[in-house]
């Protein structure tokens, strides 16, 4: 399986912090906004991952992850010269996704809690019978995300778009897995009234195939709007009252590099000397120190 981190866009939201720094770059808390994305990556054990950006960020991206190897993956990038809309991930991705299945991240997305990984691949499993796996998490607004209605035994009845009358509290959030033909879906989207090829187009055709499973996440499982600068703070927080309260790092790629076999513990314990004047590298130090 293929890994994909959607992080273009121009983040007019949250101007001006995002007038000449791209969203997924700002921090939250210890660590760039998009490390959140791509730990979610590292955890589903998704090794070959393609980070779409804008023209003027992407050599940011580069310089930050280079080709991924001292995390033991293969990082590469793919520019997208405008915003046209989610679905365009499979299409810029044609070539990277091969004949694979692919898992899409929206690179503005944090994920935490303990059943994540379980959940995680619980859906890799579901994948190997084809179709498309999203997910439904409750929240109080609805009206502002993709909405996916669902009856007693989570059988998907229907999704859509930013409605203006909700049919449930589960919004769907920016995680998705499909198979190959999400390829040939994506080029058939027409655009939408807001002028993009959304994702609830292809989700919607799996759903008119009856390939459309969606997974629940619960009172367990954060799921932190980073749409706002109010949003940013809260996540912010967060992070920092877990981190210091667990002694657990969220989203550190280093670790999940190491914990899932990508590196070495010297390789862990080389990467920790690079940042050794932050407590973040300190933290990556004592994992390879306790572990020897
Ligand atoms: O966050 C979950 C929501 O993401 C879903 O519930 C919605 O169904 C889905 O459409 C999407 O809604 P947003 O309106 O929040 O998407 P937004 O345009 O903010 O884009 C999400 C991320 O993808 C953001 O980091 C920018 C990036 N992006 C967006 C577009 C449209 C791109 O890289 N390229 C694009 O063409």
């Amino acid at each position: 399986m293929k890994g994909i981190i959607l992080a273009g866009g121009r983040g007019t939201r949250l101007y001006p912090n995002t007038k000449v720094v791209s969203k997924q770059l700002l921090p939250i808390y210890d660590k760039p906004l998009i490390y959140y994305p791509l730990s979610v990556l590292l955890l589903a054990r998704i090794r070959e991952i393609l980070i779409i950006s804008t023209p003027e960020d992407t050599p940011d991206y580069q310089e930050l992850f280079g080709d991924g190897s001292h995390l033991g993956i293969e990082i590469s990038y793919k520019i997208q010269d405008t915003p046209r809309g989610l679905a365009d991930a499979f299409i810029l991705g044609e070539d990277f996704i091969g004949d694979d299945s692919v898992c899409l991240v929206l690179g503005d997305n944090v994920f935490y809690g303990q059943y994540f990984s379980q959940l995680l691949s619980d859906s890799q499993e579901q994948m190997a019978e084809g179709g498309a796996v999203i997910f439904g998490y409750p929240v109080a607004n609805p009206r502002e995300f993709g909405v996916v209605e669902f009856d007693e035994n989570n059988r998907v009845l229907s999704i859509e778009e930013k409605p203006q009358h909700p049919k449930s509290s589960y919004a769907v959030p920016g995680l998705y897995f499909y198979d190959n033909e999400v390829i040939r879906i994506a080029k058939s989207v027409k655009p939408s009234a807001r002028g993009e090829i959304e994702i609830t187009a292809v989700n919607n055709a799996y759903l008119e195939m009856d390939k459309l499973k969606v997974g629940l996440m619960g009172r367990g499982m954060a799921w932190l709007d980073t749409g706002s600068p109010k949003g940013m703070l809260k996540a912010a927080q967060f992070v920092q009252t877990v981190q210091d309260m667990q002694g657990f790092y969220i989203s550190c790629i280093e670790e999940l590099a190491w914990r899932k076999g990508f590196i070495t513990t010297e390789q862990l314990e080389k990467l920790g000397t690079e940042l050794k004047m932050t407590d973040y590298g300190q933290y990556l130090l004592r994992l390879a120190e306790e572990n020897r």
